[in-house]
């Protein structure tokens, strides 16, 4: 747990002012996985660890970025040409200063979405100045709960706060997204950023990531959700994550010369895919295979959870965890043997792999009478197979971001 007010004494101590306290969640996906890049669906729930940034602003143009968990502190230019990705935590920063208004040449190649705001325009993001900033995050990284994102919207809303400016939060998942692909390096699709910027407490946010649309449904107060970390980082799963999405883009491509109409796997059917299968390679069939059965469980899960069918919503987190695993290909043994394990326990409704794979967590979906059991028996059965000691929690659904008054803190 991140205290704010220690936060708020320990940017004092280092930069000598008062911060301003901003936060934003990390998440944790209940179904709908590697679908937002093909305008599908996706039903995550913002967790109650999430990444914090003290802020204070600077007179000149200079970010000064000291981040806890690495022991380090960047200063960036704001007026002076970025690098590409160097593939360390300062990225996901630099790319959000950058794209919000640092170097005005990189401004006007990015328009419009960099624009400056103007009165009674709706670009209300706009030139950031300079600011010192002190990171803290409680949200594991490289876990497969993106950090990465909750970071890129904390520090994008502080920078945005700073300069006076009341984000958009449709516009600030955008800014965090394309700092993600420009200055890391990966393809992401839109979940992460939307849930750490709009999720809801005691709910998971139903996203039709084509539209944008939403729909909150309430986590039923009988079950748990439980976040079960394997401990093996995903950091290399960048490379692999572009291959998916290029293959799906491969198939696209194929089924949209007989219905052009289709734009993305969203607009396929399993059985105009199977009428192609044919033609397809039959990796690009699986792939495909997986994103379009994936749409379909999560609006039938939807229906279970506002239902109260949590069986019903738990099997459908099965199939999904065989489709990731035998179609998508983005599992690994340990996550198959965390999920092996989970589904074996009285009380589990059902569980899956989260979050973009090759590594960090499972969800799973139980009773609440079952929690302290699950939570050990997971723990220690995980353990004995693996050797591994895995982090083993309950979470409730937080919060997306925000400022936090040290005065009158709003509930997480
Ligand atoms: C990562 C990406 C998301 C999403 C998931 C898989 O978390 O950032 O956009 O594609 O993988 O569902």
């Amino acid at each position: 747990m991140i205290d704010p007010s220690e936060l708020a004494g320990a940017f004092h101590a280092r930069f000598g002012r008062e911060p301003r306290l901003y936060r934003a969640p990390g998440r944790v996906n209940l179904i709908g996985e590697h679908t937002d890049y093909n305008d599908g669906f996706v039903m995550p729930i913002a967790l109650d660890r999430c990444t914090w940034v003290a802020a204070a602003p600077r007179a000149d143009r200079s970010l000064v970025v000291h981040s806890r968990e690495y022991d380090e502190t960047v200063t960036i230019d704001l007026d002076a040409a970025t690098n590409g990705p160097t593939g360390r935590w300062i990225d996901y920063v630099r790319g959000v200063a950058a794209i919000l208004g640092g170097d005005p040449g990189q401004v006007a190649r990015r328009a419009p979405a960099m624009r400056p705001a103007v009165d009674g325009g709706d670009d209300n993001l706009r030139h950031s100045a300079g600011a010192d900033l002190l990171i803290a995050s409680d949200v594991p990284m490289g876990a497969g709960l993106s950090s990465s994102a909750a970071l890129e919207v904390a520090c994008g809303y502080a920078l945005a706060s700073l300069a006076d400016v009341v984000p958009d939060l449709d516009r600030l998942a955008r800014v965090a997204q394309r700092a993600e692909h420009e200055f890391a390096g990966m393809r992401c699709g839109i979940m992460d950023q939307m849930i750490a910027c709009h999720g809801r407490a005691g709910a998971a946010l139903l996203l039709d990531t084509r539209s944008l649309a939403r729909r909150w449904l309430p986590v039923p107060p009988a079950v748990r959700v439980v976040v079960c970390n394997t401990m093996v980082r995903h950091e290399l799963a960048s490379g692999e994550y572009n291959a998916r999405r290029a293959d799906c883009e491969d198939g696209v491509a194929r089924l949209a010369r007989d219905a052009p109409s289709i734009r993305a796997l969203r607009d396929v059917t399993i059985a105009q895919l199977d009428a192609a299968r044919a033609d397809m390679p039959p990796r690009i069939y699986r792939r495909c295979r997986h994103v379009v059965s994936e749409n379909a469980r999560v609006e039938e899960a939807a229906g279970a959870l506002t239902g109260g069918d949590s069986r019903r919503f738990g099997a459908l987190m099965d199939a999904s965890h065989a489709s990731l695993r035998d179609d998508y290909e983005v599992s690994c043994p340990e996550l198959d043997r965390m999920v092996d394990i989970v589904r074996g326990l009285d009380g589990v409704y059902g569980a899956r792999m989260t979050g973009g794979g090759f590594g960090g967590c499972a969800v799973a979906l139980i009773d609440g009478s079952a929690e302290a059991r699950v939570r050990r028996d997971v723990a220690r059965r995980y353990q004995e197979a693996t050797g591994l000691e895995p982090d083993v929690w309950v979470t409730r659904a937080g919060s997306g971001v925000g400022a936090w008054s040290l005065d009158s803190a709003p509930a997480a």
